[in-house]
């Protein structure tokens, strides 16, 4: 009994903790882009996304007819199937992990709704990933089942919530189970399994059981950004890191110390959580004569971090908010809320701070890869993680850091009026830019960017010369 005991708080924590690890620094890569990334500053890599078959295995070879009709492009998704990144797993970089994400657009949340829907679709789903992740040598899965904006707000019906929350969780506990079981069986490293989960308290509280999803996973990833877009009506910053000192009610949530804070007073160890750092700003554009934020506006799109840097040598204006602790840009009557060096080595910062077990970069495909549009070297903000977290080893003992020191004092409303800013209401939206609609529907939306569709052609082609 004492024994059994000793055993169970010996080992319990040794599972279930990512203590005395390196901060992790976790890629996710849209496969569809065709750029490859450096693997060399990320700890992990994701690939997005994978998705479910009619018959509920992840099979991701034998394309479904409505599968076939949404993707015109199936070549770049053979290059994930042949998980190009594990030669250079092998031979140069054998600590790197890559997973797969299954989830992403409407239609593979609607799959996987269905697949969880029966005991019996979801036990066979549950194999077929072990089979197919091994077959490609990835190290791991990534539940990615976000309700994307154009599928409209999760069902708010209670007994409809209950059920969902208890579906998630049971997958997430059955895949536990499947992995560790073949683990033990093959003597292989255990399969990583990872869900991504909402950044926004109001959906924490309602969609998730956090307790057990903390249990079944390794980590989960926070979405510690898209508070705010298309469904919102006014300009306002997408990924604050603090609370914005003027708003009042529900929009006083809609930042990462609200996330986490919750999380971490809702039983979840910090050392299973990973805040998503956005390589992408959003774009408004004002709507009436009130040029401020909290003014009514529409929203315009994602804005890629090399396209963000452009903007910052033609002419937009940046603006630091002291009490969000991020920056936006304006030029006439439009409004990007976005993260730059500055605001993302404070939200490093945090998370060291707060103990978590590291950041989840989103998309690194957007980070400046060649260092040419930004001028800041390669690969830019993989490189300030690397570089802030370097030496240090995520420590789950409690109350060793000091309290946070981002908090600000109550201030007035931040105005963002500038003459500049008023002065100026002329077009300057660049066409081809890199505009992206809705970084959701990135997939869709990059073959319309001229340069980036000549990069995936090329890509695609080789890639087909390769495989043949
Ligand atoms: C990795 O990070 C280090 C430290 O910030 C940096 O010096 C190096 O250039 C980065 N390498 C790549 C390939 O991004
Ligand atoms: C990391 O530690 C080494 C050795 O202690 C030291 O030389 C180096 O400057 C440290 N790097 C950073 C980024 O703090
Ligand atoms: C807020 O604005 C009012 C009126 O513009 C001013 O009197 C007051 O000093 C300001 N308070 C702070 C904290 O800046």
């Amino acid at each position: 009994m004492l024994f059994t005991l000793v055993l169970v708080s010996i080992v319990i924590p040794l599972v279930n903790c990512n203590c005395d690890e390196e901060f992790k620094i976790v890629c996710y890569f849209s496969s569809w882009t065709g750029i490859h990334p450096d693997a060399k500053n990320c700890t992990h890599i994701v690939y997005t996304f994978a998705r479910i078959e009619d018959d509920n295995t992840l099979t991701g070879i034998e394309f479904s007819e409505e599968y076939r009709k949404e993707n015109r492009h199936p070549l770049v998704f053979l290059g994930v199937w042949n998980n190009p990144l594990k030669d250079f797993k092998n031979s140069k970089d054998p600590q790197l992990k890559i997973l797969v994400a299954i989830g992403g657009q409407d239609y593979a949340i609607r799959r996987a709704n269905d697949m969880m829907s029966k005991d019996e679709y979801r036990q066979k789903f549950v194999i077929s990933t072990t089979k197919l992740l091994r077959t490609h040598e990835f190290d791991g899965l990534d539940l990615n089942f976000e309700p994307s904006e154009a599928l409209g707000p999760p069902s708010t019906s209670t007994p409809q919530l209950i059920e969902d929350k208890k579906r998630l969780s049971t997958l997430c506990k059955d895949l536990q189970e499947e992995y560790a079981e073949e683990a033990g069986r093959t003597g292989r490293a255990r399969l990583l399994l990872t869900v991504t989960i909402s950044g926004i308290k109001k959906e924490l509280e309602s969609r998730y059981d956090l307790a057990e999803l903390a249990k079944c996973a390794d980590w989960l990833n926070v979405q510690t950004y898209d508070y705010r877009g298309s469904r919102d009506k006014i300009a306002e910053h997408h990924s604050p890191l603090m609370p914005a000192t003027h708003v009042e009610g529900r929009d006083k949530d809609l930042n990462q110390d609200t996330s986490i804070k919750y999380l971490i007073s809702n039983g979840v160890e910090p050392s299973k959580i990973l805040v998503g750092l956005p390589a992408f700003g959003k774009k408004f554009r004002l709507t009436s004569d009130l040029h401020d934020l909290g003014s009514p506006a529409t929203f315009v799109g994602s804005v890629p971090y090399t396209e963000l840097c452009r903007n910052m040598m033609s002419g937009w204006q940046r603006v630091f908010l002291d009490d969000r602790k991020v920056p936006i840009m304006i030029k006439g009557d439009e409004v990007i809320g976005y993260d730059d060096l500055q605001s993302m080595e404070l939200k490093i910062n945090y998370a060291k701070e707060q103990r978590l077990a590291g950041m989840f970069i989103y998309p690194v495909n957007f980070d400046d890869s060649s260092g040419q549009s930004c001028n800041q070297g390669k690969f830019p903000i993989v490189s300030l993680i690397k570089r802030l977290t370097s030496n240090y080893t995520v420590s789950c003992t409690p109350a060793t850091t000091p309290p946070l020191t981002t908090t600000v004092a109550p201030k007035n409303r931040t105005k963002i009026i500038t003459p500049r800013w008023k002065s100026s209401r002329i077009d300057h939206f660049i066409p081809g830019g890199g505009l992206i609609r809705d970084h959701r529907r990135l997939h869709n939306a990059s073959y319309s960017v001229t340069s980036t569709h000549l990069t995936v052609y090329i890509y695609s082609i080789f890639l087909f010369l390769f495989l043949l």
